[in-house]
C-alpha cells in the first residue's frame, strides 16, 4: 500500500468523525502485517473523557479483528499540516506498530514519515 493511497484512506474516514465538541476532525488508516487496512475517526462524547482518538479506533478495529501487528499508520486532521498523534495513542503504537511508521501529509501535501520509537522514545514495554 503506497503512503498517498494510505494518506487519501484516512482522508475518507475523517469524513465520518465525530467531533461536535472540538470540530477538529482526525483520520487514520493503518495497515496490518497481512497488508489488510483499518480505517478510524475520533469519536468524541459529551463526557469529554471518553472520546477515542482516529489512530486508536483504527488499531482497534484491526486488533479486534485478529491483527496485532501493524506497519504503518496515516493520519490527517482538519489542522491540514502535520497532525501528530497523542501520547496515549504512541503509547498503544508502542504496544502494537513496534518498528512501524507514521505517514502524515504537510501543508504543501509533501508526505513526512516518522518512526514510531523516534515519536515515543524509551517507551515503557514488557
Ligand atoms: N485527536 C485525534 O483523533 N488524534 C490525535 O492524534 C489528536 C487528537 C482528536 C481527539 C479529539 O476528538 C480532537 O482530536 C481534539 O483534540
Amino acid at each position: 500500500m503506497e503512503n498517498r493511497e494510505l494518506i487519501n484512506l484516512a482522508k475518507q474516514a475523517m469524513e465520518n468523525a465525530y467531533a461536535p465538541y472540538s470540530s477538529f476532525k482526525v483520520g487514520a488508516a493503518v495497515v496490518g502485517k497481512k497488508g489488510t487496512v483499518y480505517t478510524g475517526c475520533n469519536i468524541e462524547n459529551v463526557s469529554y473523557g471518553a472520546t477515542n482518538c482516529a489512530e486508536r479506533t483504527a488499531m482497534f478495529k484491526g486488533v479486534s479483528e485478529g491483527e496485532i501487528e501493524f506497519k504503518k499508520i496515516a493520519i490527517v486532521s482538519t489542522a491540514q499540516d502535520l497532525t501528530f498523534p497523542c501520547g496515549i495513542c504512541r503509547q498503544v503504537m508502542a504496544e502494537f506498530m513496534r518498528g512501524g511508521m507514521v505517514i502524515l501529509e504537510d501543508k504543501e501535501g509533501i508526505i513526512k514519515e516518522f518512526s514510531v520509537e523516534e515519536l515515543l522514545p524509551k517507551a515503557f514495554v514488557r
